[in-house]
C-alpha cells in the first residue's frame, strides 16, 4: 500500500477537496483507495462526499480513544459512486469532549499507524490518502514518516509561499520520497506564468511543482448542506476535475503504481 499525504501551511487552501477528488479519480482508474480524515479539529471529508454534517460512526477519533477496532471505522462509499469495493472513507469526529481528552492526554501515534496499516491490509488497499490538519503541528508531521508522496497545497500569495518555504525546511527531516507543491485556485489564464515563477522560487528545494489547479467558480459555490456528492463525480468536465485527473496520472506514474 502506498501512502499519499496532503498538507499545507495555511488552512483553506483546498486540501480536502483535492484529496477527495483524487480518491475518486484513483478509484475510477481501478485502484482500491482509503481516505483518512486526520484533521480532527475541522473534520470535513464526510461533508464533501455528500454525507451531511455528521460523519458515519465510529470514526478515527473513537479508534484513537480505544473505543473500537480499526476495521469498524472504515466506511465503504463505493456504491454511492458506482464502484465495488474501491473507495473507503475513514472519517473523524468533532466532539468537544473527545477532542479535549485527546488534547489533554494525547494519543499514541503508533496506535494510529498500526490501525491504518491494518485497514490497508484487511481491505487490500492500493493507496491510502491522508488529509491533515494544516500548519506545523508535531503530531501531524509524524504522518510524513509513513508517506510515499506528499502533496503540499498552496495558494499563490506571499504569506502562503513564505510559510510553505518554512514548512519545507521541517519536512526535509522526514525524507519523504516524493514531494509536490500543488498551487491551487489559480486563474486559468495565469497558470503558465505562476508555474514558471514558482519553479524559480523553489528551485533549491527538493520538490516538484505540479501544474496549478484552476480556480473553479462552480466548486467555490458548493456548500453544505447542499453537497450531495463529490464535485468531480458531478462535474467531470469542470476544469478543476480535469486537472485532478492529470495530477492523478502524474502521481501514479511517478510512484510506479
Ligand atoms: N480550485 C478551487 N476553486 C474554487 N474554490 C476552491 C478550489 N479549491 C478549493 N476551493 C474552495 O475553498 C474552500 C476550502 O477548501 P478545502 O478543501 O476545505 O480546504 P482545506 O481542506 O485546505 O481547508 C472550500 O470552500 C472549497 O470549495
Ligand atoms: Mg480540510
Amino acid at each position: 500500500m502506498k501512502v499519499i499525504t496532503v498538507h499545507s501551511f495555511k488552512g483553506g487552501t483546498g486540501k480536502t477537496n483535492i484529496i477527495a477528488s483524487i480518491s475518486f479519480a484513483l478509484a475510477s482508474a481501478g485502484y482500491k483507495v482509503g481516505v483518512v480524515d486526520s484533521d480532527m479539529a475541522h473534520p470535513s471529508l464526510h461533508i464533501i462526499y455528500g454525507m451531511g454534517n455528521q460523519p458515519p460512526h465510529p470514526t478515527l477519533t473513537e479508534f484513537l480513544l480505544g473505543k473500537c477496532e480499526s476495521t469498524e471505522i472504515v466506511h465503504d462509499v463505493s456504491p454511492e459512486y458506482g464502484f465495488k469495493n474501491k473507495l473507503y472513507l475513514i472519517p473523524s469526529n468533532l466532539n468537544e469532549e473527545i477532542i479535549t481528552k485527546i488534547v489533554r492526554e494525547g494519543f499514541e501515534i503508533g496506535h494510529m499507524f498500526r490501525g491504518l496499516k491494518e485497514i490497508g491490509r484487511k481491505k487490500n488497499l492500493d493507496v491510502l490518502l491522508i488529509d491533515t490538519k494544516p500548519g506545523l503541528d508535531e503530531k501531524t508531521m509524524l504522518f510524513f514518516m509513513m508517506t510515499d508522496a506528499l502533496f503540499i497545497v498552496m495558494r499563490n500569495d506571499e504569506a502562503d509561499i513564505r510559510g510553505t518555504m518554512e514548512l519545507l525546511k521541517i519536512i526535509a527531516h522526514f525524507k519523504v520520497p516524493i514531494k509536490y507543491i500543488i498551487p491551487n485556485m489559480i486563474e486559468s489564464s495565469h497558470i503558465e506564468n505562476v508555474n514558471n515563477e514558482l519553479k524559480k522560487l523553489f528551485k533549491k528545494d527538493d520538490v516538484i511543482i505540479a501544474s496549478s489547479l484552476p480556480y473553479s467558480s462552480k466548486l467555490a459555490m458548493e456548500h453544505s448542506p447542499h453537497i450531495d456528492k463529490l464535485f468531480i463525480s458531478k462535474y467531470p468536465d469542470d476544469p478543476f476535475s480535469k486537472s485532478i485527473l492529470k495530477l492523478r496520472d502524474m502521481t501514479t506514474q511517478k510512484m510506479g503504481i
